[in-house]
């Protein structure tokens, strides 16, 4: 199921027919006249009251012993059959094949793509969408590479320019998804709010995990720098600060996987790992992988989630409606610590 290429193209489709205003818009950007704070005049959803990304104030979340750790299932059984990279113009997109799913929500998730989201370079920019205890996602300089993420950075030059569509998307070699994410997937928030980008959809079942990925300066840089925005033949923007700001919580609760941590001794190098995360702060980057219910859509399923429950149509006439799922993996670089890569638990 390759939704992904084709499901944001079909989701801007969907929305043009529907606007009855007049001003059928369906090109956005992160700043400027259609940048963020005006997504809500074209894409009404944009200005609901559960939109994403957040901040997470920790001690308010809530512990519930009933999250478990999410299980990728099929990450790693990439096949032989090639992966298709592209540009659509606001960020990086890797299709996932329909095998790869999700293991431990309420319902089964196929994995449908993965993006980045990134900052500018500059130090304190940001990058990441979540923001925990008002810290942006933070990376520093690092020396070492994370090799996994040169499966999709070692190709961005061939993508520089967006494309219109899927169909001008890259192949690169098959690779390990789950090398991507970080390895205690049972730390996390969960909490109910929208895709970060138009239309908005107020559909998506969030999961913030809590160990930080790191990849290295260069690569870093690699990613703020290497693509553009803008088309081949218009003039050059640089896509940078590619992510939306905090959106106001509202009345929601965001749950925690594990209880606070008020008793917690930490080590000396959990704490050098806080610390550094904390001065060091500079861009982040926040890898979110998308999954799309695909099997499971029994009554009881959106019972759990009626306010996003879509009307007797069939799947295909409502993309948009689609129950998502995100993952956001907080990404940093971390300065060239060698041998105990201890994850800066925020
Ligand atoms: C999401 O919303 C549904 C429906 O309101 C609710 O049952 C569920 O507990 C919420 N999940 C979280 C993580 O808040």
């Amino acid at each position: 199921m390759d939704l992904v290429g084709l499901s944001l193209p079909l989701l801007l489709v969907f929305w043009q027919w529907t606007t009855t205003t007049g001003a059928a818009v369906t090109y956005w950007t992160y700043t400027g006249s259609v940048g963020q704070s005006k997504w809500a005049d074209y894409f009404p959803d944009c200005g609901g009251k559960a939109q994403s990304p957040v901040d997470v104030a920790t001690v308010q979340t809530q512990y519930d012993p009933s999250l478990g750790p999410l299980t990728p299932l099929g990450y790693r059984q990439h096949g032989n059959k090639p992966f298709s990279l592209y540009n659509n113009g606001h960020t990086v997109v890797v299709p996932l094949p329909g095998w790869m799913g999700l293991g431990g929500l309420p319902w089964q998730f196929t994995a449908v793509q993965m993006h980045l989201h990134w900052g500018n370079g500059a130090p304190e920019a940001g990058g990441s969408e979540h923001t925990i205890n008002g810290q942006s996602s933070a990376a520093e300089t690092g020396e070492e590479a994370n090799q996994a993420f040169w499966n999709i950075l070692n190709y961005l030059g061939r993508i520089r320019h967006a494309g219109e569509t899927a169909g001008q998307s890259v192949s690169i070699p098959a690779f390990d998804v789950q090398s991507l994410l970080p390895s205690d997937l049972g730390r996390y928030y969960r909490y109910n709010g929208s895709l970060t980008t138009p239309p908005c959809f107020q559909s998506v079942l969030w999961t913030l995990f809590t160990e930080t990925v790191k990849i290295s300066h260069t690569q870093l840089m690699k990613l703020e720098t290497v693509l553009y925005a803008s088309k081949e033949d218009a003039d050059r923007v640089v896509m940078q600060d590619n992510y939306r700001t905090p959106q106001p919580l509202n009345d929601r609760t965001i749950l925690a996987s594990f209880p606070l941590e008020s008793v917690k001794v930490y080590t000396a190098g959990e704490i050098t790992a806080i610390v550094i995360g904390a001065l060091c702060g500079c861009v982040g980057v926040a890898v979110i992988i998308r999954f799309i219910v695909k099997t499971i859509r029994s009554t009881s399923s959106w019972d759990v989630l009626p306010s996003v429950r879509p009307g007797p149509v069939p799947r295909t006439m409502e993309p948009g409606k689609e129950l998502k799922q995100d993952v956001a993996l907080n990404t940093t670089t971390e300065p060239g610590k060698k041998e105990d890569p201890v994850p800066p638990s925020v």
